[in-house]
This record gives structure tokens, sequence and C-alpha cells, in this order.
């Protein structure tokens, strides 16, 4: 007789190792048993029946825990075999616990070979998942779904992942096998939803600019590049549409590279283009605002600007009575172009409508006007800028505090802190203070909203936020002080 065990979608490892188990325990030979998930076809012979009992409380099967680590990851393989070779592994590990050093081992070996396979599709999934953004928010959490199309059975397993990677918003990712969903913090899954949503994309043009940017023609290696960014994932990755004119174009470019000469190393290039333009730069450009947004376009002075994207301008009405003034561009300001519209900027806006204050009144601006970060993977993480580029960028805040010509300035966080007084001292003890300024004008402080995004989730981020939308209500009452 074949005995038939049926796996469900999720819990899958779970319940192949307790049915394994009691298998094993009764002895039960690879060959009559028939493995299968819910809801696919059971072959011609199989018959369903009480799998063998078992006592689950004295359980004489044992297996070493890297055993128990290797079949978690290939039970997640989409080959039918996968649960059987499991199976044949665990029988034998029993007298051999050093089994799976054996590479020679044709078992072991298709293990070793199908986690591998695992291992390579979730870090895929992890780099090419593209979550777009599906309508407003809904109780101050904004709202993601993706699409992605996954070789093996990894939604289970990488959930975690991206729980904690994109804990502060709610997204859906979907399969063609399941659904999984996150809002407010649980997680869910859906194994018949298995459709691609139908959606517009508007961040899409950013996974293209973010691509256009970084890639370099002169480090082209279509090969390496084939194997990181595989055609099968293409097309579902809006920016992929651009490789094959970038890569067509890439000699050229690199022609014209060549024609142009060797470039500075971007240290010496700052100093260098530093002493170059220093008189240049110390004059107000033409055309107000514009005039100043559109000369940081040129500018050079600060070393972060080699890096970055672009250089974010301040934005808000010439004539606000109050400039806000936060750190840097983050990630998404550096591709968007615009200050406070990341996570950040999410929940600045919050606390700005929960403190009566609105956005459109301010002029609201960076005391340095690139993104600096260090690139990880795909990822782009936020570095704190040093002195020296807080120092390089503070022209241009004069610039704007000149033309804005504002009654109070209220620094968000520590470095607009600095940048404003010249004091490395922190803000936690002088947040709510005035202090003199740039020019004179007063300086009122407070936290900045990316200090509590890192707070640990539930009363400490509570606390702090309601301290932060505390702060700015009393805004207009310091601004009525120093007016
Ligand atoms: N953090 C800042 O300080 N400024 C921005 O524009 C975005 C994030």
């Amino acid at each position: 007789m074949t005995h038939l065990v049926t796996l469900p979608w999720i819990g899958t490892f779970e319940a192949w190792r307790s049915a394994a188990r009691v298998l094993a325990q009764s002895a039960v030979p690879g060959a009559q048993i028939e493995w299968r998930l819910e809801g696919e076809s059971a072959g011609l012979f199989a018959q369903t029946g009480p799998l063998p009992e078992g006592n689950a409380g004295d359980l004489p099967v044992k297996v070493p825990k890297d055993f128990l680590t290797l079949c978690r990851t290939v039970i997640s393989h989409s080959h039918q075999e996968r649960f059987a070779l499991a199976y044949d592994a665990l029988c034998r590990v029993q007298d051999r616990p050093r089994l799976l050093a054996d590479r020679t081992d044709v078992t072991v070996g298709r293990l070793h070979e199908m986690a591998k396979n695992v291992r390579r599709d979730m870090h895929k999934m992890k780099a090419f998942v593209r979550f777009q953004e599906v309508g407003a928010p809904v109780a101050g959490r904004r709202q993601f779904a993706a699409w992605f199309e996954p070789t093996h059975h990894i939604v289970e397993p990488i959930t975690g992942f991206f729980a904690r990677r994109f804990a502060d918003m709610d997204w859906v990712i979907a399969t063609p096998r399941m659904t999984v969903a996150f809002r407010d913090g649980v997680v869910s899954y859906d194994t018949s939803l298995r459709t691609k949503p139908d959606f517009e994309d508007p961040t899409e043009e950013l996974w293209r600019t973010y691509f256009a940017n970084i890639f370099n023609p002169a480090r082209l290696k279509v090969k390496a590049m084939s194997s990181e960014m595989p055609k099968k994932y293409w097309k579902n990755l809006p920016e992929a549409a651009l490789i094959p004119d970038l890569i067509a174009g890439a000699e050229a470019r690199v022609r014209e590279m060549a024609v142009k000469g060797p470039s500075i190393p971007p240290s010496r290039a700052a100093a260098i283009t530093k002493r170059l333009q220093v008189a240049k730069a110390r004059e107000m450009p033409e055309g107000g605002l514009d005039g100043l947004a559109a000369s940081l376009e040129r500018w050079a002075l600060c070393p972060i600007g080699t890096c970055a994207t672009q250089a974010v301008p301040g934005e808000g009405p010439t004539d606000a009575d109050v400039m806000f003034v936060g750190e840097q561009p983050g990630d998404v300001e550096d591709l968007k172009g615009r200050v406070f519209c990341g996570p950040a900027g999410q929940m600045l806006d919050r606390a700005f409508g929960e403190a009566g204050l609105a956005r459109e009144a301010y002029y609201l601006t960076n005391a340095v006007k690139h993104f600096k970060f260090q690139p990880r993977g795909r990822r782009r993480i936020h570095q704190s800028p040093a002195r020296a580029e807080i120092e390089a960028c503070k022209w241009w805040l004069e610039q704007e505090l000149a033309l804005i010509r504002p009654k109070l300035i209220v620094a968000i966080g520590a470095t607009a802190l600095e940048a404003l007084t010249g004091i490395r001292a922190g803000v936690r003890n002088r947040r709510g203070q005035i202090e003199a300024g740039l020019g004179g004008v007063p300086v009122y402080s407070t936290v900045h909203p990316s200090y509590l995004l890192r707070l640990p989730e539930g009363r400490d981020q509570e606390a702090g936020y309601a301290g932060f939308v505390a702060d700015l209500r009393r805004v207009p009452e310091v601004l009525a002080s120093v007016a």
C-alpha cells in the first residue's frame, strides 16, 4: 500500500516533519509514500488512509540540527521529489549522523543543490520585488502591492524579511501560487489569490531613474549582469526596459568618457572644484530661489554631491515666516528631487496635521542638499553628514535665509541645529529652547522624524511622536514670541 501524505501550502515544512517522523518511526520505506501539496492530484495507485500510529511525545527519530535546517530550505523547492528525497535522508541519517557531509551521496548532493536553488531564489526575490503604491494611506499606513514570480515555494519563508524591512507600511505580495499580506503588523496568506494585481505605477519612473544613474558603462559585464539579474525577472522590473539601450550605448559612452579624459577621484575632485568654484559660488545667483535651485545643479562644492542623484532644493512660499530645516534628503527625496517626501516626510506631514500646522505655509529645506549614503547590495543606507559637508552646504542655507528672511527657524534634528547654531551638542537637551542662529535668526528645535522611525515600535515610538507633535504645536506661539 502507498501512503498518501497531503501537506498544507502554509506550514509545509512543519507538516512534512511531523508526518516524516511518524512514518520513519514505523520504518515505512520511502517507496511506499506519496507526498503532495493540497490541491495537487494524487498518483494512480496512492491510497488514502491513516498514517501509522506514532508516539509524538517519545520519538526515537533523531537528527542533527543542520539536517533540519537543510530540510526546511529544501522543502521550499518546487521539485516534486523534494519531500521524498528529504525523507530518504531522514531515514538514513539515523545510522549515519554525518551523512550530510558526504557530497558523493546522490541524495545528499541533490538536497544541497536544491537548497542552493532555493536560497538563490530568495536572494532574487529580496532584490527584485518592486512595491508600487496603491491608493491613499489607511490609518496613517501607506499601502503597497507587488507582483513577483518566484521559481520555488519561498513566499512563506521569506515573509519575515519583508515584514522586518517594510514594517512601517502595509503591503501585499502577490505571486502565481499565493498572496501574502502585511496589514498593521499582521501577516496573512491567501492561497486562492494568484493573479497579478492591476496597477498603474508612478514609482516605476523612480526605479528607472535610479537604475539609469547607477549604471556605469565602463564597468559593464554583460555576463555577470545577466547572472545577477536573470532575464526571467525582467518582465516585472520597470528598470529592465532600459537595459538593452544602456548596453547598446555603453561602448559609445565609454569612448565619450575616454575622450573627456580621466576623472579625478571624488575626494580630490571635491577639493579641487572647491578651489575653482569658491569665488563664483559666493555670489548670489540671479533669479531668486529658482536661480538658487538651478545653481545647485552645477554645484560641486559639497563632497557628497558626486554620489547623489541630484541636489534637492528647498520649497515653500518665499514670504514664509517660518523656515523648517531638516538634515539632508533621504533615498526617496534624492530620486524625486523634493524635500521631505519619503517616510520621514510622511511622518512630518502627519505631525503637522495633528499639530494644526499647514505644510504649504512654511518653507522647508535641508542643512545639506545631497543624499549621503553607503551602498549595501541594492540598498542605499543613509549616512549622517560630516562636519565638512555641513560646512560646505552652509552657504546655500545662508542664501535661502537671505531670500526668505524668516522670523523663526525650526531645526529638525541635530544636524540642522548644528548647521544653524554652529554648536555640535545634539538636540536632546536643547529641544524646545530658542537659540541664536545663522544671521541672528532665532532657532527653535525639535527631534527628527527619522529618529522617531528608528525607535522601537509601540510605546517608545508613540511617546516620541507625541513629543514631536507637541513641539510643533508650539511653533505659532514661539513665532509670536520672537516676531
Ligand atoms: N530627512 C530630511 O532631513 N530631509 C528630507 O528632505 C528627508 C528626510
